[in-house]
């Protein structure tokens, strides 16, 4: 059986979704691996290295050929119209954005795995790819905000005097959010966070954060399977004024709120940002999706004046925040996508078990057909629009 990996083609995207480890792993379910010259260089792989761990090395991947692909970014219409029928595909498929790429993956008869719809259950979390980008965003989000922030985050107790810790909020406290709040706490700063979920006041605590409890009907916050739902209009007004004094009081804001398949929800307005103190930084890792933020730009540091008129506070559109960290965000992502294939893969040989949740619940195309529902109400409602 052909396994392929190429070099990702979407701008400033560094990861690759293999790595020498993940490809001995590979080579061990016996897949015949190959790679593109160059996939793994901006995630600190040779080709050499590739080829020691057992897989050949080529100028440019006969996708037709292939069994099996493995990706990071969504894949293109145009590049599944190569992809052979009957083959698979697994990596990140964005498919409530990316409905063009999932009918074409249907239409073509492809199989095709997206990261995103493995179940947040035990026994997936080694597959659990959203989690493991998700830690390294987190983490990512402040060292970005101590490059930027023209204070310590630690005290200091100098002969020349006292500094006193830069105090940290995080708005969000799902697993890029707990990494934020741990990476924050271990540079020293104090560190204080927010989430609509009641569940998450415990692993706050326990990251080593304090919790703020608002004056919120928690039970309107609650979705399905662990996951918040949006907030109405005059709850989530009501949140961004209790939060206000919180946004004042802190030095450093890091937002990564998010609702699955909706856009980011705004927490926090300019007025909030501008009555912060004069060099503060806020970086929100929603930027993406809308941001938590408004007036936010992915991609881009803006200067936002404040209120004093005596600064401003910069906020950071965070973008391809795992991707800037390619070697760890490629380690973890690729044994992510090599543990899912060994639920499936086993002496070369492919046997789908769609009795197991973990293999129905992360296929996204089948035999023609779009397996996931949320996926296919959207193409449908799309096509009714028509
Ligand atoms: P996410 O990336 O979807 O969202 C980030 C956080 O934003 C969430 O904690 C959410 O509650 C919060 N949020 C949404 N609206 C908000 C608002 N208006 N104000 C403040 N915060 C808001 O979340 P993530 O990291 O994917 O985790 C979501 C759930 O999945 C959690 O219950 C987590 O424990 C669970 N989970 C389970 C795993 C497993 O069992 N394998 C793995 C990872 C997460």
């Amino acid at each position: 059986m052909r396994a392929g990996i190429a070099r990702e083609r979407v701008e400033g995207e560094r990861r690759v979704a293999a790595t020498p480890e993940s490809v001995g792993q590979l080579v061990s379910l016996g897949l015949d691996v190959t790679i593109e010259s160059g996939a793994g260089i901006t995630a600190g792989h040779s080709d050499a290295s590739f080829s020691d761990a057992g897989a050949t090395v080529v100028s440019s991947l006969d996708v037709e050929s292939l069994d099996l692909f493995a990706h990071v970014r969504p894949l293109t219409p145009e590049f599944v119209s190569r992809v052979r029928p009957g083959a698979i595909t697994i990596g990140l498929a964005s498919p409530a954005a990316e409905l063009p790429t999932v009918q074409a993956l249907a239409e073509r008869g492809v199989t095709a795995f997206a990261l995103e719809l493995v179940p947040r259950i035990s026994r997936a979390q080694s597959m659990d790819a959203l989690s493991s980008q998700a830690l390294v965003a987190g983490y990512r989000s402040v060292i970005e905000a101590a490059t930027r922030f023209p204070r310590f985050f630690p005290l200091y107790m100098t002969a020349a005097g006292t500094i006193p810790p830069a105090s940290v909020l995080v708005l969000g406290a799902g697993v890029a959010g707990l990494q934020a709040i741990g990476t924050a706490k271990r540079l020293g700063a104090r560190v204080s966070a927010n989430d609509v979920r009641p569940a998450s006041a415990d692993e706050v605590k326990s990251m080593g954060g304090k919790f703020i409890t608002l004056d919120l009907d928690a039970k309107a916050a609650e979705g399905t399977g662990g996951y918040a739902r949006e907030l109405g209009q005059d709850r989530a007004a009501r949140q961004r004024e209790l939060l206000t004094p919180h946004v004042a009081a802190s030095d450093v804001l890091i937002t990564t709120a998010a609702i699955p398949g909706r856009p980011a929800p705004l927490l926090v307005t300019t007025e909030m940002v501008a009555g912060m103190k004069a060099g503060s930084v806020v970086i929100d890792l929603a930027a993406e999706t809308g941001g938590n933020v408004e007036g936010v730009v992915a991609g881009e540091d803006t200067l936002v004046a404040t209120r004093a008129g005596d600064g401003f506070v910069t906020l950071v559109g965070m973008k391809d925040a795992a991707s800037a960290m390619a070697t760890d965000a490629s380690r973890l992502y690729a044994k992510n996508v090599a543990n899912l294939l060994a639920l499936m893969i086993n002496d070369g040989a492919v046997g789908l078990d769609f009795d197991d949740e973990v293999i129905a619940g992360a296929c996204l195309t089948h035999a023609g057909r779009v397996r996931h529902a949320p996926t296919l109400e959207s193409m449908n409602a799309l096509e009714g629009a028509r």
